[in-house]
């Protein structure tokens, strides 16, 4: 009917359609720029990927530009963590919301060295912990997984993001040695704490997120090769914990207005799951005081409402 907008037939339609409703805000947050070489990012950048099950990509925008995933990081270390050593992990991080910023250090001495969750930065660095204490080169074993799950043998590290990230990271060194002193972390912290900065310094793009992720929506079995990449257990539970702390402290209004598990970074990515779907990926660099990519989430709340994509639907 004439003045009621027709709802787009295809989702590649859908995203051009979001990108430009998007593109017409004012762009606003801010770069983060606590790690410098984060800072020289075009702020303007913008992106948008759907990856679906069957192996559809719909893109948008800056999609195929490779970014710094940041924190995005954290699933892949994690994943790979819970296929090394089992449950055994849980006794040394949990899987509760922080209620504090994500590299928060207030509540870890008060509860003794283990970390609410692994999204935060003291459950990232405990995962980092078993993975350099599992692996001979734990770099290059994460290196590996995360180019065969994207199917993408040229994804790389920022060398020039991954030296800020070491020079600027006296935070992370505090949150470890403060959880070596609870001998929650056996591995030398140095080595612990470089397998973290470089995890946080690698670049992909939306299109090699949303791809690299689609195990998380299809019961830990990735789409387009059939690799079982972890049984449907892991990924309920690395879903259930995205859904409950990967947006950090704006997790719950992530989860009321979106309803998708969710990981942001500080490089303005932001992936969500869709089970049984795909995976979104959005991109844009500026972020709000959570540290979440602020059009990166009003892109992917468009899509999910759009498309009725919500897990709680
Ligand atoms: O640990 C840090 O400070 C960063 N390299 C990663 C943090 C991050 O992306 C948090 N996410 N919003």
């Amino acid at each position: 009917m004439e003045g009621i907008p027709q709802r787009p037939k295809h989702t590649a339609e859908l995203l051009q359609e979001i990108l430009q409703r998007t593109q017409a805000l004012p762009n606003e947050g801010a770069v983060a720029n606590y790690i410098p070489a984060l800072a020289k990012v075009d702020p303007n950048h913008l992106g948008i990927a759907v990856a679906e099950l069957d192996g559809k990509v719909h893109i948008a925008g800056d999609a195929q530009i490779p970014f710094s995933i940041q924190s995005i990081s954290k699933i892949f270390g994690l994943t790979l963590a819970m296929e090394r050593v089992g449950d055994q992990l849980w006794n040394r991080v949990r899987m509760e919301p922080s209620g504090h910023a994500f590299n928060s250090i207030v509540q870890l001495e008060w509860e003794h060295g283990i970390p609410r969750n692994p999204f935060i930065n003291a459950g990232a660095i405990v995962v980092a912990d078993t993975l350099v204490s599992h692996y001979s080169s734990s770099r290059a074993a994460l290196t590996q997984f995360i180019r065969n799950l994207a199917q993408n043998p040229i994804i790389f590290v920022d060398e020039v993001v991954w030296e800020s990230e070491r020079e600027h990271g006296a935070r992370n060194a505090a949150l470890a040695y403060l959880m070596k002193s609870f001998n929650n972390i056996e591995a030398n912290v140095v080595d612990v704490l470089d397998h973290y900065f470089y995890q946080c310094a690698i670049s992909m793009s939306c299109v090699d997120l949303a791809r690299s992720l689609g195990f998380l929506a299809n019961r830990g079995v990735q789409p387009g090769t059939g690799e079982v990449i972890c049984d449907p257990r892991s990924t309920r539970r690395i879903n259930a914990m995205m859904s409950t702390s990967g947006m950090y402290d704006q997790s719950g209004e992530f989860a009321f207005t979106v309803g998708l598990p969710a990981k942001g970074g500080v490089g303005g990515g932001l992936v969500a799951v869709v089970p049984d779907y795909g995976v979104i990926c959005a991109w844009s660099p500026k972020l709000n005081s959570y540290g979440n990519s602020y059009r990166g989430m009003f892109m992917i709340r468009q899509v999910a409402e759009e498309l009725g994509l919500s897990v709680y639907s």
